[in-house]
């Protein structure tokens, strides 16, 4: 995909629906005795894996993403699959889907794509073992194979601070006997918790520690799902480093978890407002406004990460547009992601010009030089294949995005977005 650059970057915009939670509405959906409906879910790749394999599961979705409304009913005893379950390049639907299929009465397979096929799996499925699953990895990767088992309740603290980890315990912890309890030393994203209390299932979160007593019987319900703060986050930058520029997004997830890199754009200077307009299933949503900003580098901590892992790429383009230097340590996370983070962004960000050092677990990168455009690979990641390209509307020159098409995974719509906004 060619990318020009842009003399500015305006308009209004509505991202479809957080991802996250697509993936929960759409396992709970099929957990949950009775009909649900969710409005307003991801039209991504990623979110279709996990319908994908729940239909190879036994359950019917009606409806199709994003638009419509989508209803499932629920509750019914999963059917074991006719083949290994496809979770293509999500790796949020294998690991949940590893919780799910922990208590099941049958064997099962999960396995993904290139990408998703050399992503850590162990890290899930020892705290699950520890309540009496029976999981194998191919040396800690994929195929995962799950023979179904009673679970019982435990006291667990995940090795990674990942609510994919957490998560998957949660989900397990529905069909399991007796009480399990996540200790969460480093917060992570809540839809989980979130979405068992919508479900009418009960859940205390008390300082670091989640606990749940299990088993649950979920009561289907509407679920209407905010658009996604991860998606919006290259307009809020495009804006940021763009002159003479403002956008608005609406209807977006205003998750704190979700929402603390607007935070530091702000303490790198950013001028952005947000406003919570709605406050449906618990789950805050509203409006971000962002106008074009003088930005300074600043040190992301290590504690900050898990709440922004999705958005380090995107945040390393604003520090290659900033004065000073921003560093992010403790992401060592980075690497295990669709593609090593922070290599792609190293060797991305430098081809344009920019002055990028990696880190074992992070990088530092200096504001300051321009950018010029120059072949650049995704490395089949989305959210590399954003970052790079919101880079490319500030340098000069046009910026070629090798295997762009990665952008369906979350936001099919992310280049024809980004051509309605920006100014020429
Ligand atoms: C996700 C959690 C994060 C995030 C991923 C989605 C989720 O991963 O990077 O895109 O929906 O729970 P980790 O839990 O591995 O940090």
């Amino acid at each position: 995909m060619k990318i020009r650059p842009a003399r500015s970057f305006r308009g209004t915009f509505k991202m479809p629906g957080d991802k996250s939670i697509t993936h929960r509405a759409f396992l709970f959906g099929a957990l949950a005795h009775g009909v649900t409906t969710i409005e307003g879910a991801s039209d991504g790749d990623d979110c279709a894996s996990t319908r994908r394999c729940l239909t190879a599961l036994g359950f019917r979705f009606e409806g199709s993403a994003p638009s419509s409304l989508l209803t499932v009913r629920g509750g019914a005893p999963l059917s074991p699959p006719a083949a290994s379950l496809d979770c293509g390049n999500s790796g949020t639907t294998l690991r949940l889907l590893m919780g799910v299929l922990a208590p099941s009465t049958f064997e099962s397979e999960l396995a993904g794509d290139e990408s998703l096929n050399r992503r850590p799996m162990e890290r899930v499925a020892e705290p699950l073992r520890r309540m009496g699953a029976h999981i194998e990895t191919a040396g800690g990767l994929p195929p995962v194979r799950v023979r179904g088992a009673t679970l019982h309740g435990a006291a667990v603290t995940p090795v990674a601070a990942s609510a994919q980890i957490k998560s998957a315990i949660l989900l397990a912890a529905l069909g399991a006997f007796g009480k399990t309890v996540v200790h969460e030393p480093v917060p992570t994203r809540d839809h989980t918790e979130r979405m068992i209390r919508l479900f009418g299932g009960r859940i205390q979160t008390t300082g670091s520690e989640i606990s749940l007593d299990g088993p649950q019987r979920l009561t289907g319900t509407r679920v209407m799902i905010p658009g996604d703060p991860s998606s919006a986050a290259p307009f809020v930058v495009a804006t940021l480093i763009s002159p003479d520029s403002e956008v608005t997004i609406e209807d977006v997830l205003l998750n704190p978890h979700r929402v603390r890199y607007l935070d530091i754009l702000r303490e790198m200077g950013a001028d952005i407002e947000t406003t919570i307009t709605s406050a449906a299933d618990a789950e805050p949503a509203g409006r971000i406004v962002a106008r074009s900003s003088a930005l300074r580098g600043v040190t992301i901590a290590p504690r900050d990460v898990p709440a922004v892992v999705d958005e380090l790429p995107i945040l390393a383009v604003a520090g290659a547009m900033a004065q000073g230097c921003l560093e992010v340590r403790g992401a060592a996370e980075l690497r295990v992601k669709e593609s090593d983070r922070i290599a792609s962004m190293v060797e991305g960000l430098s081809a344009m010009g920019a002055r990028i050092d990696e880190l074992e677990d992070g990088f530092r990168v200096s504001g300051g030089r321009p950018l010029k455009g120059a072949p650049v690979r995704s490395h089949g990641d989305h959210r590399i294949a954003m970052a790079l390209s919101v880079a490319a509307l500030a340098a000069r020159g046009d910026t070629e995005v090798a295997e762009a098409e990665a952008v369906s995974i979350s936001l099919p719509g992310f280049f024809s977005e980004l051509e309605r906004g920006a100014g020429r």
